[in-house]
């Protein structure tokens, strides 16, 4: 997770919402943010909108590491938000928390 900044940290859902192992798109102040909920119970957030054809990154798999696209499995990686194949471009990563089971996220 990088891109973290001082700005104000913003609640988009609760905890509950969203289980280990499942990925969901979030609308927050006008941009789409795809979350991800780690077997481990750690948060990762990304853009929800692949960059390289518009697909929707919250549904794609991951793993601790990586999500993937699900129209053309492209991976992006969570700590930068590149792809792990050239050329495709690179998606936003945002800092992500869980607060007393209230997901808060950073843009
Ligand atoms: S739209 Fe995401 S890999 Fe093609």
């Amino acid at each position: 997770m990088t891109a973290v900044s001082n700005e104000t940290a913003i609640p988009i859902g609760q905890m509950d919402d969203l289980q280990p192992g499942e990925g969901r798109a979030y609308g927050v102040e006008g941009r789409q943010v795809a979350v991800f909920r780690m077997t481990d119970g750690t948060l990762r957030a990304t853009d929800a909108v692949c960059p390289h054809r518009g697909g929707p990154i919250a549904d794609g798999q991951f793993d601790l590491g990586n999500v993937v696209c699900p129209l053309h499995q492209y991976a992006f990686r969570f700590s930068d938000g590149g792809c792990t194949t050239e050329g495709i471009g690179s998606v936003g990563v945002y800092r992500v928390e869980d607060r007393s089971g209230e997901i808060v996220i950073w843009l």
